[in-house]
Formats: C-alpha cells, structure tokens, sequence
C-alpha cells in the first residue's frame, strides 16, 4: 500500500519510519515533513491543515491510507474531507476530534461513559468560576476550554493565584475563544502514564505504555514543555495495566462516541494520573503522543501499515493483536536553548550519521530542515533520539550514548530521562 502521513515532527518521523519499515507499505509520502523524514519517506511542501490540499494530495501520490499526525488538521476537519472524498483516513473527523478540542466536551464524554477522572465544575461566567473555587482546595486546577497551544492549563497554589488565572482566560482573554469557557477540576497526584489506543469506531488496539518528561529542566523544573523525553514501557505499572485501560476506559469511551453519533476513528491518547485511589483520566488527545510516539513504535514488531489500514477501513476487528518486542526504549529530545521560551534556529547540526550507527538507536528529527549540504536546526525541539535495550539501563546508556555524538550551538537536553 502507499501511505501519506501529515506532519512534520519527530512523532511522524517515528511513524514514517516504522511504516517504511512493514512490510505491507510500498511507499510512503509526508506533507510537510522535515530533513529527517526526507530520508524516509517522499516529503510534499502542502499545508497538512488544509483539507482541500490534502485530499488533492492523498489524489496525486495515490494514497491508499492518511495517517494524520497532530491534532490541527483534525480539528479542522481533514479527516472529514478526506472521509467524503473516498479516501481511507486514520485520524477522527472534527465533530469527534472534540475530545481534544474541548476540555467541557471530554469530561462529558467521561462522565456519561463512567470514566475515573478529575471532579470538575465548567462555566463560562468569571464570576461563578472565582465562586466555584469554593467546591475545590489548593491546588487549584484551572483550564481553558479550548486549545491553547498546551498552555491553557494553570495549576494555582493559593485561591489568589486560580481567581488571577481565571481573570486571565475569560476577561483578559489571553487564549482567545478558547478561553471563553473553563473547567475548573480537582487536582489529582501522582506519577503520569501516556496510554495510545488505534480504534475503528468500534474496535481498539492498546499499544504499549510510556511516560513522557514534560519540564523543561532536570529533576523535573523549570517550564512545562511538549515533551523532553520519554520511556516506553512506563516503569512499575501493574501487569494488568493495559486490560484495565481497555476495559474501563477506551471501550465505553468509544461506546458512548459511537451512540452520539461521533463514532471515534484513529489515535485516542489517554493521559493518565496514578493516585492512590486508583488510574483517572487527566486527558485525551486525538492523536499519538510527542515524543512518547519516538519510545514506543522501535518496539513495534507488527505492521505499522496494516494496523493503520484496519482502523482507517473499520477492520480490526478482523486481526490479530499488535505484538511488541519485550524491550525497553528511551527517547532523550535535543532542544534550542531557550526553548520553550525563545530560541535561535539555523543552527549546523553534525553527528547525525555516527549518532544513527550506535546498536540499538534511532534519531527522529522534530525541528530541522536542509540548508544546501547541511542540516540546521528549525524549531524548539530538534531531534528525539531513542535507544533500545533489555533493560531500561541499557536502553537509557544507548539513547544517550548516541545523544552524546550531536552537536549544534545552544542544545539543551536533560540528563535524566528515565533515570532509576
Ligand atoms: P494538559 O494541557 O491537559 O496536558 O495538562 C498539562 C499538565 O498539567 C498535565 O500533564 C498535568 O501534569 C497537569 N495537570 C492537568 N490537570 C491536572 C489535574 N487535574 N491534576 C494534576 N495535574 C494536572
Ligand atoms: N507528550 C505529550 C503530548 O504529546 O501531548
């Protein structure tokens, strides 16, 4: 099969990887892509939000599959297109893609589906939400319906700080629209886990847990990121983590998608916090984690390829299982310094083929591009670099061993990703 895959981070040059990988795929295209994903895959200049482009796109290269990598095509409903153009689409349509987009409409879903997540108050009057912060204690948790370029989210020590944060989002409207409306939620404590599941509107396939690394500094300061690291499998999950996510939360989920009428097509991540009382949902995301994505398919032994296909086609009822190798994998990402604040891009990166020859490692580029012979830096996070091994120290030692070989002015990393 051909497959076209929309995006241009390190999560799509994991997924390119792996599908040039199976054995069903003939050939694979992106749109943007990066110069990582070049040499992978046929990379087209066409702006992957923009469903009329993709589905000429999907037209001209002869895609049998989509494979849509972030949310924003989505939310803008390139599925949707995609959809009424006859062609096979992994990724949900916008009215389902909601899941994402609104915080209100995922905790609905919760709810009526009887999901474990966060108690939550939602409203669109500033003045109930300072008064809803009565219902809940310090911490308090404040957040912006809509998407907010992952800073929507304020997590407030005092009552000052939440009556402040709320002031921001819906008067000072500092995230727009998606802002108008908050919700307002119990804080919940405890370790994280990223939990992925491939779904046809009615079946799922659960992959493999990871944790991701969201500050910025080691030791887990500094500012909330898209992701310094991960590791896959998430350390000390009980045996029976996966049935349980299934069974509790991925299928009533679909469930209850299916009898809105919204049946749910493509990645579903659900972001997990592990409290005392037990597994809650913090989130779901429409789409594969970044850069949980770069620690979890080098363990994929199946077809990437066909898995896709069966969801996008409403057949995985029909195959078995995914198989994975029972390794462990970490994924150490290279930053511009400064980032997420501000940071240069532009600058030579040089290592990449003896950082690729180290046994067991794998470099995903994120934010890169080629400047004539050279590759230079082109965004906040640069390269995900995974290392494989049969224990966690092992893959720990390969992922930074080859992390050590790049270069380029300013590169930030941590140093204790996955760190025992
Ligand atoms: P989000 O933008 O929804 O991914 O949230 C960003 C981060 O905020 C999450 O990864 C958590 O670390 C934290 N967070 C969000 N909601 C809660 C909550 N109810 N309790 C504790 N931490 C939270
Ligand atoms: N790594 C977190 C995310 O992809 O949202």
């Amino acid at each position: 099969m051909r497959a076209l895959v929309l995006g241009g981070g390190g999560r799509e040059h994991a997924l390119c990887w792996a599908l040039d990988q199976a054995a069903s795929v003939s050939h694979v295209v992106c749109a943007p892509g990066n110069a990582g994903i070049a040499e992978v895959a046929e990379v087209r200049a066409v702006d992957a939000g923009d469903p009329s482009a993709v589905v000429s796109l999907a037209g001209d290269v002869d895609a049998d599959v989509v494979v849509v990598g972030p949310e924003a095509p989505l939310i803008a409903g390139v599925a949707d297109a995609l959809t009424d153009a006859g062609v096979p689409v992994f990724g949900p349509t916008a009215a389902a893609a909601r899941l994402e987009g609104s915080k209100e409409f995922a905790k609905d879903v919760m709810v009526s589906a009887g999901v474990a997540t966060a108690s939550y108050w939602s409203g669109t009057s500033a003045e109930e939400a300072r008064e809803a912060l009565s219902g809940f204690a310090a911490p308090y948790v404040v957040k912006a319906d809509g998407l907010a370029a992952g800073k929507g989210v304020r997590i407030c020590g005092s009552r000052q700080e939440a009556e402040e944060a709320i002031d921001q989002m819906m008067v000072d409207r500092a995230f727009g629209a998606a802002g108008d409306r908050v919700v307002i939620e119990e804080f919940l404590a405890g370790p994280e886990v990223s939990v992925f599941a491939l779904c046809d509107g009615t079946t799922t396939r659960i992959l493999e847990t990871a944790r991701d690394y969201k500050r910025a500094l080691d030791g887990d300061s500094g500012l909330n990121t898209g992701g310094m690291g991960a590791v896959s499998p998430a350390p000390d999950l009980p045996e029976a983590f996966r049935a349980q996510v299934r069974e509790e939360v991925i299928d009533p989920v679909l469930a209850e998608m299916a009898a809105r009428g919204t049946p749910y097509v493509g990645a579903l991540y659900a972001g997990f916090v592990l409290t005392a009382q037990g597994p809650r949902v913090l989130e779901f995301n429409v789409r594969l984690g970044d850069p949980e994505t770069q620690a979890v398919l080098p363990r994929l032994a199946s077809d990437l390829g066909e898995a896709l296909l069966a969801a996008a086609t409403g057949r995985l009822a029909d195959r078995p299982g995914l198989d994975f190798y029972d390794t462990h994998c970490v994924t150490v990402v290279l930053a511009s310094g400064g980032y997420p604040g501000e940071y240069r891009t532009g600058k030579e990166i040089t290592g990449l083929e003896e950082a690729a020859s180290v046994p067991g490692a794998a470099v995903f580029h994120a934010g890169t591009r080629r400047d004539g012979g050279r590759i230079v830096t082109a965004g906040g996070r640069v390269l995900a670099v995974s290392g494989r091994g049969s224990t966690v120290a092992q893959a720990r030692a390969t992922a930074y061993q080859a992390a050590d070989a790049i270069h380029f002015e300013g590169l930030h990393r941590r140093e204790d990703i996955a760190e025992l």
